[in-house]
């Protein structure tokens, strides 16, 4: 029997998931997300060309792959027509090599204005929701009210919709929201047409089977670790498992099935959105990273705050994850900017912590620890490394008791180097 092996972001996302799932691609069959929807963008580059992916999965560019959509993800029919027009001019053999869960959520178009509504009333207390309407269909999901894409070919499924519209547009009112859902709408029933045409299937029974027959198969994890519904800054977070757990409920495998667990992680840290960043670097330091890191959303376009790496936070997420590799990436943005520093333990009413705090606020102060930049030139091979760049791996493969086997030095596929 085969394992899933499981790729996720160990911070608060956009750690380079995308890119690590298109180079790992080749050594698997079958690419496999399990949770979040459009609120991720996952950013490929390669021959010159660069995509961002947000429901598809990241193995789509490799011929031979089979993309899986999972039970777990929440999924917007128009941003999936979009998606799939988006990638027309590749070529790719995406009916061939798609299949999507018959028990994946839908978003419908009131989603999205329940999910801009229910921001709204929450004032200075905004998520900073990528307003794609993760929340309330992941609500609607446990509320065992939702839509699946297997309603999609339910005779009554137009009658279903309007009831779950019905529900959502009495909320609206209730909140006094104003909102015009006729062009959505259309789009919509556009894009089922275009859903209709697809292979929707139990794929739990689907990628037990390929396990069964010795199939390799990477699950494509969304978000990180940090915003994890259970363990992330709550309420700051988003609506879903992001941790590894999340792999087994959102496709339908066994914890015993789970093979190794890639972590990726920035060599900063980034988050877009609000809630606490305890080692966010304000001002002119910010701003470099900012725009060296080019720290712009790939969803929404949002600048990203940015700050240095965090070892206490970096070791909560292995342990939740049970991560065997780590994965560094964005290791040239730190090349040539003087001195490093990085988070190696809390300070919270003057007692030293390594224990990741739920809310980082005035209380609570951060102990940095300084490295050397290194100077950028190209390596090919990790022996080519810098020694700085060494030390700097080397501390944190020590702090977190798991090797970087992984490092990225580009967006590019190419940019990438094995230890
Ligand atoms: P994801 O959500 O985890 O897939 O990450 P995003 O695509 O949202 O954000 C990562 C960004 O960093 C993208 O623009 C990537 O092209 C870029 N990127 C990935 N790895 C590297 C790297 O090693 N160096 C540089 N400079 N950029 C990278
Ligand atoms: P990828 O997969 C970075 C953040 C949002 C917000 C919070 C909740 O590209 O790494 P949501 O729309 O889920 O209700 O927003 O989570 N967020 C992400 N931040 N990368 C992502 O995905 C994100 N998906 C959601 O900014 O703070
Ligand atoms: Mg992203």
């Amino acid at each position: 029997m085969a394992k899933v092996d499981v790729l996720l972001g160990l911070q608060w996302g956009d750690e380079g998931k995308g890119k690590v799932v298109d180079y790992l691609a080749p050594n698997y069959e079958v690419i496999a997300r399990f949770q979040g929807g459009p609120n991720a963008g996952h950013t490929l580059e390669f021959d010159g060309k660069k995509h961002v992916l947000h429901q598809i999965p990241s193995g789509i560019f490799r011929e031979g792959t089979t993309n899986i959509i999972g039970n777990g993800v929440v999924l917007d029919p128009i941003t999936f027509e979009k998606e799939l027009i988006d990638l027309q001019p590749y070529n790719l053999d995406i009916i061939g090599s798609l299949i999507l869960s018959s028990k994946a959520q839908m978003i419908i178009p009131s989603h999205r204005v329940l999910d801009a509504a229910f921001e709204k009333s929450k004032g200075d207390f905004k998520i900073g929701s990528t307003l794609r309407g993760i929340g309330p269909t992941y609500q609607d999901k446990m509320a065992r009210i939702g839509l699946r894409l297997g309603d999609v070919n339910a005779k009554d499924f137009d009658q279903r919709y309007q009831a779950l519209k019905d529900r959502h547009c009495e909320t609206l009112d209730r909140l006094e929201y104003d909102y015009d859902l006729s062009d959505q709408e259309a789009a919509f029933f556009k894009a089922i047409e275009v859903l209709r045409s697809y292979r929707i299937v139990n794929t739990e029974y689907l990628i037990n089977d390929l396990l069964v027959k010795g199939r390799s198969i990477l699950a494509e994890g969304a978000q990180g670790s940090l915003l994890d519904i259970d363990f992330g800054s709550y309420p700051y977070v988003t609506s879903s498992n992001t941790i590894s757990a999340g792999a087994c409920t959102g496709l339908g495998i066994s914890p015993r099935h789970v093979g190794e667990v890639f972590g990726i992680f920035k060599a900063y840290c980034t988050r877009v959105g609000s809630g606490p960043f305890p080692t966010e670097l304000s001002g002119a330091k910010g701003d470099k990273l900012r725009q060296q890191g080019n720290e712009f959303g790939a969803t929404t376009g949002r600048p990203r705050r940015c700050g240095w790496l965090d070892i206490p936070a970096l070791k909560y997420a292995t342990m939740l994850n049970g991560v065997t590799q780590l994965f560094m990436m964005k290791v040239d943005i730190l090349s040539d900017i003087g001195e490093i520093n990085l988070c190696d333990s809390y300070s919270h009413q003057g007692q030293d912590t390594e224990e990741f705090p739920v809310d980082f606020n005035e209380d609570w102060s951060v102990n940095l620890k300084a490295f050397k930049s290194w100077s950028h030139h190209a390596f090919n091979s990790y022996s080519q490394f810098p020694d700085e760049l060494k030390a700097y791996i080397s501390y944190i493969e020590q702090r977190t008791d798991v090797p970087i086997n992984l490092i990225s030095i580009g967006p590019d596929r190419e940019s990438t180097i094995l230890k």
